[in-house]
């Protein structure tokens, strides 16, 4: 397993529309494993391919207070969608910043599991605000840019900052 570099607001390459994965490879196995110990280490409670410069679409969620239930979601699709809840995001690709978002509450999602095999679930209120920010991120979308431009340019110079000085 490996860690991965996690590319942070406002890289532009977060910006890039991922492609469906046409195969489960071993080496898309292998990616989901490195998703998820990035995302348990750094620590997060999901994290997109998008995020470690990987184009394809597949997201890893851990929701569990133990970080013991890995949910691996590969091309993962949203059939239905109802209802609304908001909450404070935060992303390790925007650390440190907390904003409240809308989203459903909930939704049911199919999806490919790490050996290919399709799946659906339901998922309501946490899980569901993570699969919709998650797949977000397959889209090149960002939870700032649902929030206010002063907001968000505020952000982008707090955290250019930030890089700078590192
Ligand atoms: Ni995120």
């Amino acid at each position: 397993m490996a860690l991965l570099d996690i590319l942070e607001f406002p890289d532009s390459r977060l910006r890039t529309v991922a492609k469906p994965i046409k195969n489960v490879t071993p080496k898309i196995r292998q990616l989901a494993d490195d998703m998820l110990q990035t995302m348990y280490l750094a620590p997060g409670i999901g994290l997109a391919a998008s995020q470690v410069n990987v184009h394809q679409r597949l997201i890893v969620i851990d929701i569990s207070e133990e970080k013991n239930q890995p949910l691996v979601m590969i091309n993962p699709q949203i059939i239905q969608q109802e209802g609304s809840i908001e909450s404070d995001e935060g992303c390790l690709s925007v650390p440190g910043y907390y904003e409240p978002v809308s989203r459903y509450s909930s939704i049911r999602v199919t999806a490919l599991d790490q050996n290919g095999n399709p799946f659906e679930i339901e998922a309501e209120e946490l899980l569901a605000i993570c699969i919709q920010h998650e797949l977000d991120h397959l889209d090149g979308k960002l939870f700032v840019d649902f929030i206010s431009k002063t907001k968000r340019q505020l952000i982008r110079k707090k955290l250019l900052k930030r890089k700078k000085q590192n």
